[in-house]
């Protein structure tokens, strides 16, 4: 299978135009969109595998369906220009019963051409506006070293809770990943945070442990 080409314009010897936000549409993915998805991701795991937890080898080998699965399973917004797929931002809500009132924010991308122009901002506003009806808490799982993505969360109002060591491990280089959240229910922290057991209601799940791996659903990117 050839590799497909790297932040390089879509068409080749044409140049992508300066992005305008205003012009960009954000929309939730379907599985008739798996084809670009597909693109777009390997493109994002290729050019930035420390981001991810998942890795360009074990995707390229997957079909279109498995794109198709994974977008009918989770929900997945894109930013378009015309057709063109500029980036990508997914949520999906935690399975177990316990843990249904949180969701992940994952697999956020942007195409290198296209950034700095307010893209990654809508993204992550279309994935909190969509958990604000579903769940109480957004997470996210940031790599420490991508300060652009850790200050376009904290502009948008998570606040980082925790930092995981060597979460990830690449061709034999650790990285550590830095926790985020944002509380989508105040009123109900309020109430836990009121608790003179509970001095800070992140502090309280970040102690336990619970916000991620548990029931094993973890952060997936
Ligand atoms: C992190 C990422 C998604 C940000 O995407 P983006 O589209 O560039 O995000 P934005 O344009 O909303 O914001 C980025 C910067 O551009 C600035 N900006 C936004 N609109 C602008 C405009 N019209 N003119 C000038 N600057 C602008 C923002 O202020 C921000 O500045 P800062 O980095 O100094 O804080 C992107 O860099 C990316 O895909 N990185 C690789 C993958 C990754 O790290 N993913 C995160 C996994 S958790």
């Amino acid at each position: 299978m050839t590799r497909i080409e790297l932040d390089r314009p879509l068409f080749l010897g044409q140049q992508r135009e300066s992005v305008n936000a205003t012009d960009i549409e954000i929309r939730p993915l379907t599985s008739a969109d798996a084809g670009p998805y597909r693109d777009i991701r390997l493109v994002a795991l290729e050019n930035k595998p420390e981001a991810f937890d998942s890795t360009f080898e074990s995707e390229i080998a997957q079909p279109l369906t498995w794109f198709c699965d994974r977008l009918n399973s989770s929900q997945v917004f894109g930013a378009f220009r015309s057709t063109e797929l500029l980036g990508i931002a997914g949520f999906v809500r935690h399975e177990s019963d316990k843990a249904a009132h949180k969701g992940l924010l994952w697999g956020m991308y942007v195409r290198p051409d296209a950034r700095k122009a307010g893209v990654g901002r809508r993204l992550v506003e279309a994935v909190i506006e969509f958990a604000r009806q579903r769940v109480e808490v957004i997470q996210l799982a940031v790599v420490a070293d991508s300060t652009r993505a850790r200050r376009l969360y904290a502009r948008l109002g998570f606040l980082e809770y925790g930092i995981e060591r060597n979460s990830l491990k690449q061709g034999g280089r650790y990285y550590d990943v830095v926790l985020m959240a944002m509380d989508l229910a105040p009123h109900l922290c309020a109430a836990h945070a009121s608790r003179s057991e509970r001095r800070s209601v992140f502090g309280d799940y970040g102690s336990s442990g619970g916000w991620f791996g548990a029931e094993g659903q973890s952060h997936r990117s």
